[in-house]
């Protein structure tokens, strides 16, 4: 079934999940806001992930895959954090992305990779010249379809021209990579629509200024966080000094984030203004890979557990080179969202062992690598350290080993929005089905797991008479004060209130009709299966519990 991002998008808004933000004035790119549906889906996502984390989470017991038993905390951070932090964390220096514009098309391409088709001389191996194509961060790593057919013309002209004489190959590399690599010749890499000339690459921060009081200038220059993973670094020792946590443990945080994307784009999934649920977990250094292999795959589960599935959802061990050093290993959770190419994947969730680094960067200062590849705290020109740490100790004290030492950090890093999204471009699906006329239609339903679909269950009194309404009206009551999402609807024919559901997902429908006053039954129909069955009006609220929770 074709799942086109369009249909997707209208349905957001049309049935209220998701709205431009300031719509009436035209919109503001990459803001977003969600509707009544939506901020319920939202923040059934957010539950879902709060209560693997936190709430539903066993101290006491060896969880199935972990090394040993843990504990989990949570943490709400404020938005805003002494500058320092940013500086020490790397963010001030080193969150930029590289921009390029075209000369000729006006359009402007966030860049962090470049294809190239190198021609090597067979034996001596040494490139002599490249056909370049800058790629287009958004739409994925992969070539846009001229820029695959121009490449193949390219590699076709160079076989003809020197035969055997010549290899040719594709090589995909960062940008940093091929400005050091620039000397391999051949054309420019020109603008991925039209071919035109670019300006040279820009950097460009991410992180949002802001000023804190009155004070302008420098001195009151603050940053909106691009990450909530640094405010958990912050209370590490609050947490440890107040807390009953020993370690190995996780502290959890579900919040704004703001970066300022060049190219905000792909609907909510590359947003300026976006939700994160990061978790920090800190452990012993000798025991960091069995806790970033166990945290990597209960998080991939967590995915599977709420419906998406199959060839769509992947996840995708870093190579060796991508890894930063001290670090053995991070994954991307990655989904195919129907707005890339085929065979492209969109991050969902980064797994990353952070080692020691953050902790020991907010004690020592911002830390580099030197020649040897192990991390020193970077200097300024008169050797001082160029950002200070905040001289706190960090480490922890093992009062039964007798041990103290900077705990290991795994974070399973996650956006609420992208996460959002999947969900929602899972669920979307259409089939056949009669209508009231047996008239074959096209039905559109979301097929949400029921713990995120925003509505549980719609009561319908079949007709507005013979005591059906008061009757639903007592029970939609009941559903309610029980804390059950429902609603209540009497309007149009049984068939549109049902499709109306349908398209929102609601997972069940329940009809009170004219049995119903005689054998106090009701009939319960289920939203992917079209199957009714008759229960019992008493049991109603029991039984839609219990599904909820199965
Ligand atoms: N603390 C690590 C960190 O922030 P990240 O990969 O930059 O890692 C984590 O971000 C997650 O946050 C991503 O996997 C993605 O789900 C979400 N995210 C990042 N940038 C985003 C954006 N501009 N819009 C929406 N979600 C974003």
């Amino acid at each position: 079934m074709a799942k086109e991002m369009d249909k997707i998008v209208a349905l957001c808004k049309r049935r209220g999940f998701i709205f431009q933000s300031s719509e009436i004035y035209g919109g503001l790119n990459g803001f977003w806001d969600y509707g009544p549906l939506g901020v319920e889906l939202k923040r059934n996502v957010k539950e879902a992930w709060w209560k693997d984390m936190i709430t539903r989470h066993d101290e006491l017991s060896v969880l199935e895959g972990a090394p040993s038993s843990f504990s989990m905390t949570g943490l709400d951070c404020s938005i805003i954090m002494h500058p320092q932090v940013w500086k020490v964390s790397g963010h001030y220096d080193l969150f930029h992305d590289f921009m390029v514009d075209c000369k000729e098309c006006k359009s402007r391409f966030r860049v962090d990779h470049v294809t190239v088709a190198v021609r090597r001389v067979t034996g001596d191996k040494k490139p002599v010249a490249c056909e370049t194509f800058i790629v287009d961060a958004e739409t994925g790593t992969g070539l846009s379809k001229t820029q695959s057919k121009r490449l193949d013309q390219a590699v076709g002209q160079y076989k003809k021209e020197f035969g055997d004489d010549i290899e040719c190959e594709q090589v995909t590399m960062s940008l940093d990579e091929y400005l050091h690599e620039a000397p391999l010749g051949g054309p420019a890499a020109g603008c991925p629509k039209c071919r035109g000339e670019l300006t040279p690459p820009r950097e460009f921060n991410l992180m949002f200024k802001t000023t804190v009081g009155a004070m302008a200038g420098e001195e009151g220059t603050a940053f909106l966080r691009p990450e909530t993973a640094q405010g958990i670094f912050m209370n590490f020792k609050n947490v440890v000094d107040s807390g009953r946590v020993k370690v190995p443990f996780g502290i959890a945080q579900i919040g704004k984030s703001f970066r300022n994307e060049i190219t905000p784009r792909n609907y909510t999934f590359r947003s300026r203004e976006f939700e994160q649920m990061e978790m920090e977990f800190f452990c012993h250094p000798d025991d960091s890979r069995k806790w970033y292999e166990y945290w990597r795959d209960r998080r991939y589960e967590w995915y599977v557990k709420y419906g998406l599935a199959g060839d769509r959802l992947i996840l995708r061990d870093h190579t060796p080179e991508e890894l930063a050093h001290y670090a053995v290993g991070t994954a991307d959770i990655e989904y195919a969202y129907p707005f890339l190419s085929d065979g492209e994947y969109g991050e969902l969730e980064g797994v990353a062992h952070r080692a020691d680094f953050d902790l020991r960067s907010h004690m020592e200062g911002k830390l580099v690598l030197d020649e040897n590849q192990e991390l020193v705290v970077e200097q300024n020109e008169h050797g001082q350290p160029k950002y200070r740490g905040s001289g706190k100790d960090l480490r922890y004290f093992d009062d039964q080993a007798r041990e103290r030492f900077v705990p290991h950090v795994i974070e399973p890093a996650a956006g609420a929005d992208r996460a959002t999204l999947a969900f929602l471009c899972e669920a979307y699906q259409e089939d056949e089905q009669p209508d009231e006329k047996g008239k074959m239609q096209t039905r559109v339903y979301m097929k949400f797991h029921p713990q995120l679909a925003p509505i549980k269950v719609a009561v319908f009194p079949l007709i507005k008479k013979d005591g059906m309404p008061e009757t639903a009206a007592a029970l939609y009551r009941d559903l309610k004060q029980a804390g059950i999402a429902c609603t209540f609807d009497q309007q149009a024919a049984i068939g549109r209130r049902y499709r109306r559901q349908d398209e929102i997902g609601t997972p069940w429908c329940i009809t009170v009709d004219g049995q119903t006053a005689e054998d106090n039954t009701v009939t319960l129909r289920d939203r992917d299966s079209l199957e009714q069955s008759r229960i019992p009006l008493a049991d109603v609220v029991a039984e839609i519990s219990a599904r909820l929770n199965a």
